[in-house]
């Protein structure tokens, strides 16, 4: 007997261009009229409904499509504060430039353990609703070294993709002698963040003063991979810049925004796409109102792409992978099937996870319900909540 049987399936996107059957026109996989057995959070079989085996639980979904659960690989969600007037003022033409992050730096470190625990433990909740089941949480508003240890004690009790960001923006208190700053978090703070982070990120930009040079960001990767930490960069997000350069240099799993690229930006993606993804947060751009980035000459290029949410008090409140798909196909011109697959598959390989973003037998059973027959209503229907995670007990 097998511990849980789903049917009901109408369509089922699996992800897995091996599956023998499948229809792989748009690479995603797909198998209609299916069931598909879970035991011991593990997928046990899949396939045609009416071969399906016998199970001590029945789940029907009448006529429900399935995904791999979203997997959001990068997030900022412990904070605490309000920033919305911040928000409000972009939206009369004031530019983003990351200084607002000290707002939330002085609210994060007045909040108490718990206080913390709630916001993240709601904002991981609200992920859930919305179909996400795996997502990644940064550190980064913390910037001492007990406040970043913190954050990231809370944020593991929700992931195993924790993200030491110590080197999110300088603290104000070390604005006039930032290598000191650089010294700690190289040091003392990664000394002691490393055993609760399985990667260290940095906001490499020169747009913003607040932000890491290119010398500092190499600094700050290169101690994380001495102690052992894989690596992430948030790069050319406000202008052009060094960051994706760098990623692909040091190797990094992903470089994430990727808004303003150039030619060798580009290049560079396409040489390393076996190593580093290219992570775009299309809310970020929806949220800041800045340009787009140009994912068509990505994806065309054989750039690795991702898509995320970037859930943080700045520059996208919003947990929605939904909405980044919705904005993927809109504004960027993904084919929803792309966008679906950047968001699932795409993501999973920027965390370097091969056991989520797809369905297949031996994989998680990380499944997302759609109210609607098939995954193409995620980017029809925008702002509308179709999709949940599916909890099998
Ligand atoms: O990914 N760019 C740096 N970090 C965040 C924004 C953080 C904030 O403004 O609070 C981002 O956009
Ligand atoms: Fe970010």
């Amino acid at each position: 007997m097998t511990a849980n049987l789903v049917t009901g399936i109408a369509e089922l996107v699996t992800n897995d261009e091996t599956l023998h059957g499948a229809d792989h026109a748009d690479g995603l996989g797909l198998l209609r009229n299916c069931a598909i057995a879970v035991e011991d959070g593990k997928v046990v079989w899949l396939g045609a409904a009416a071969k399906a085996p016998q199970a001590d639980n029945r789940i029907d979904l009448d006529g429900c499509a399935v995904i791999p659960g979203f997997v959001d690989s990068h997030s900022h969600l412990v904070f605490a504060g309000d920033r919305s007037a911040e928000f409000a003022a972009r939206m009369t033409g004031i530019p983003y430039d990351g200084g607002g992050i000290a707002v939330s730096v002085n609210a994060t470190r007045a909040a108490s353990d718990d206080e913390l625990r709630i916001l993240v433990a709601r904002r991981v909740a609200e992920m859930r609703a919305q179909g996400t089941t795996t997502v990644e949480i940064k550190s980064g508003y913390g910037l001492s070294v007990e406040d970043e240890v913190r954050a990231l004690r809370i944020a593991g009790e929700f992931t195993d993709e924790t993200t030491f960001l110590g080197a999110h923006v300088v603290p104000t208190e070390y604005a006039d002698h930032r290598d000191d700053y650089v010294d700690l978090v190289t040091g003392p703070m990664l000394q002691a963040c490393a055993p609760y982070a399985r990667w260290i990120d940095v906001f490499c930009e020169p747009h913003s003063r607040h932000a890491f040079t290119e010398d500092e960001a190499r600094a700050v990767l290169a101690a994380g991979r001495d102690v052992g930490l894989g690596l992430r960069v948030h790069g050319n997000q406000l202008g052009h810049g060094p960051g994706v350069r760098l990623a692909v240099e040091l190797g990094a799993a992903s470089v994430d925004h990727c808004t303003f690229l150039s030619q060798a930006d580009v290049d560079a993606l396409v040489d390393a796409a076996d190593t580093t993804t290219a992570t775009l947060l299309p809310g970020v751009e929806f949220s800041t109102r800045s340009p787009y980035p140009d994912a068509r000459t990505l994806i065309d290029a054989g750039v690795s792409v991702a898509l995320a949410s970037d859930c943080n008090p700045g520059t996208c409140y919003s947990s929605s992978m939904p909405l980044a798909i919705a904005l993927a196909v809109r504004e960027m011109h993904l084919t929803p099937a792309e966008a679906l697959r950047a968001a699932t598959a795409g993501s999973a390989k920027a965390l370097r996870r091969d056991d989520i973003g797809r369905i297949r037998v031996g994989g998680r059973s990380d499944l997302t319900v759609l109210d609607a027959p098939s995954y193409l209503h995620l980017s029809y229907r925008p702002g509308v909540p179709i999709a949940h995670a599916l909890n099998l007990n």
